[in-house]
């Protein structure tokens, strides 16, 4: 048994995620080789968005049509979550209308409310506490770049900057699977405590370890994963980017010269979108070590495995369809139109 909603990689178990990257790089297989299974067809996935999106919407909306399911998009603005109607009452219209839904949201007690009153699967697409499905299209292109000889549990991943929400979800799946994380950010920019305390306990479990430091060469020592976000990013309005540069640039910015102090076949990792010259220059982003494009394409291999896995299939109730098809004939007849094919 598993949550009906994937809001945190934290209501899983680690072989429960790594159940979900497997049927995820199956299905990848299956639409590399031309194969598209249509688990979801006559399903509809809602996808509520509060802020822009490039990655998390193509990929939902790419990963629905691959699983013969459709993907209805309510940009900024033009759908109720709040306001008028409670999210609660929204909540339940939309759990009638849909079989899925996503949602990217300004505040994480929003998509928690949503998921507790729709009657249908929530899939979390970022929040300000969280972005579990960058996670797992990290994970599984993590698992297609590992060292040479070595397991996901062995590696260790570096988070370069601000303690961002993409941040403490590398933290949290990392420590989940048992892999070294470390933070390497400046003081007042590093995940706080009660966030830390949940990766240590993922790390009491998986046996992994949760360091947060402004030491460079502690941090970057033997790292496999070099990882970084925007330094200005969609929810954090306290300071101007010019404040923000002023904390970070240069000594946060991932240059080649820092990748060097990483493991010497360390990959580079972005959720994206980057700003280049920012929190990484173009040598890195464009580089051999970089695999952040890999990165962005498996945002939907990823994806088209957690429909598949939390979205319940159609199920045809076969002597209902036959007498409701016999009874729909007998009426097109009545109106002269022509009739369905009987079973
Ligand atoms: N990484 C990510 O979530 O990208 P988008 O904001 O473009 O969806």
């Amino acid at each position: 048994m598993t949550a009906k909603d994937f809001l945190d990689t934290n209501d899983f178990t680690k072989d429960q995620l790594l159940d979900m990257i497997e049927l995820s790089r199956v299905l990848k297989r299956c639409v590399k080789a031309g194969y598209f299974p249509e688990l979801l067809r006559h399903k509809a996935l809602g996808m509520i968005f509060q802020q822009v999106s490039t990655r998390t919407r193509l990929s939902f909306e790419g990963a629905m049509a691959d699983l013969g399911g459709d993907a209805q998009f309510y940009a900024p603005g033009t759908i109720q979550l709040g306001g008028h109607e409670t999210i609660e009452d929204s909540a339940r219209v939309m759990g009638r209308l849909l079989d899925v839904i996503m949602a990217r949201v300004d505040r994480h007690e929003d998509i928690v409310e949503l998921a507790k009153y729709a009657q249908v699967p929530v899939i979390n697409g970022m929040s300000d506490y969280n972005h579990p499905t960058q996670e797992m299209g990290d994970l599984l292109t993590m698992i297609e770049h590992l060292p040479e000889g070595k397991r996901i549990e062995n590696c260790k991943m570096v988070f370069v900057g601000d303690a961002t929400q993409v941040c403490v979800s590398e933290m949290f799946i990392c420590s989940k699977m048992g892999m070294d994380f470390v933070q390497y950010g400046p003081e007042g920019h590093q995940i706080r405590e009660d966030l830390l305390a949940i990766g240590r306990k993922n790390c009491e479990e998986s046996g992994g370890s949760v360091t947060v430091t402004d030491n460079r060469e502690e941090a970057m020592r033997d790292a496999d994963f070099v990882y970084t976000d925007v330094w200005y990013g969609l929810y954090d309005k306290e300071l101007s980017k010019d404040e923000r540069m002023a904390i970070f640039y240069p000594t946060y910015q991932v240059t080649p010269e820092l990748m060097d102090m990483a493991a010497p076949d360390a990959k580079f990792m972005h959720c994206l979108p980057a700003s280049r010259g920012e929190e990484v220059t173009d040598a890195v982003i464009d580089g051999p070590q970089s695999i952040c494009w890999d990165e962005a394409e498996n945002r939907k291999h990823s994806i088209r495995g957690l429909l598949a896995w939390f979205c319940p299939q159609a199920e045809v109730d076969e002597p209902e369809a036959d007498d409701a098809r016999e009874q729909l004939n007998y009426l097109l007849e009545g109106l002269g139109k022509q009739g369905v094919p009987t079973a």
